[in-house]
């Protein structure tokens, strides 16, 4: 990777923020944005489009090598493609929601989608570099990132923020999805490869109680004083 390429590695559960901030900060930044949990969800509507029982972690195994998946990595308008069609839309559904952690457990999910990502930051490297979020790209997908950081919140505070993008029948109430969250969450930092984790040397920003604003620009600081130690 050239030497003045950026890789900023922004991990942590849902409801935290981390979409909003990593767009944010690649935009002001002019770095690419990749969006990891989208390819975790693109291959979850695959297997469900496929009619494969994403409780059967040898039939996704199996079948885990047969979409081509394509992220579009402008921070401004992110676009995720399987097999050639724009799923941005379907996989925010309820139904991939509820099965995107059994399938992002799958170990032959995982390397072929780290393999991926990894193909993702090099081919951006020559255009300053990227914001990568997601659960593990500090500790396993680019465990050598300029800057890393793992976001966090109350459960009751990324509750109410994962409620608000829910909107019309698909708002089920705060506390419903406080309980689903909770679940997703523990089975994503309990799986045996690559839990959601934080890496030894992130730093940690707990934005329970600050605006998007405020993460922001604590993050593009944090950024820039890397780079200015350079
Ligand atoms: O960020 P998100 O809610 O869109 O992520 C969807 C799921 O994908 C999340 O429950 C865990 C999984 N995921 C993962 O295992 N590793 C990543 N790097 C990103 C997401």
């Amino acid at each position: 990777r050239p030497r003045d390429a950026v890789v900023v590695a922004i991990d942590g559960p849902s409801g935290t923020g981390k979409s909003s901030t990593s767009r944010a900060v690649a935009t002001e930044l002019g770095l690419r944005y990749l969006d990891t949990g989208a390819m975790y969800r693109a291959m979850t509507w695959w297997m469900l489009a496929n009619q494969i029982d994403p409780g059967d972690p040898v039939a996704v195994a199996t079948a885990s090598g047969k979409p081509v998946l394509l992220s579009g990595t402008d921070p401004l308008a992110p676009t995720i493609s399987v097999d050639g069609a724009d799923v941005s839309g379907p996989i925010r559904s309820e139904e991939v929601t509820a099965a995107v952690s059994a399938v992002s457990a799958v170990p032959e999910v995982r390397s072929r989608l780290v393999e991926l990502q990894r193909a993702a930051v090099a081919a951006a490297a020559s255009a300053g570099g990227i914001v990568v979020e997601g659960r593990d790209i500090g500790t396993t997908v680019v465990p050598d990132a300029t800057v890393k950081i793992y976001l966090n919140a109350s459960p009751e505070a990324r509750a109410a923020r994962r409620n608000g993008e829910l909107t019309g029948a698909r708002a089920v109430g705060v506390e419903a999805t406080r309980e689903a969250l909770v679940r997703r969450d523990a089975a994503d930092s309990g799986r045996k490869v690559s839990p959601l984790a934080k890496a030894e040397d992130a730093v940690e920003i707990d934005t329970t109680d600050l605006t998007l604003d405020q993460v922001i620009e604590a993050v593009v600081g944090l950024v820039e004083r890397r780079r200015r130690e350079r």
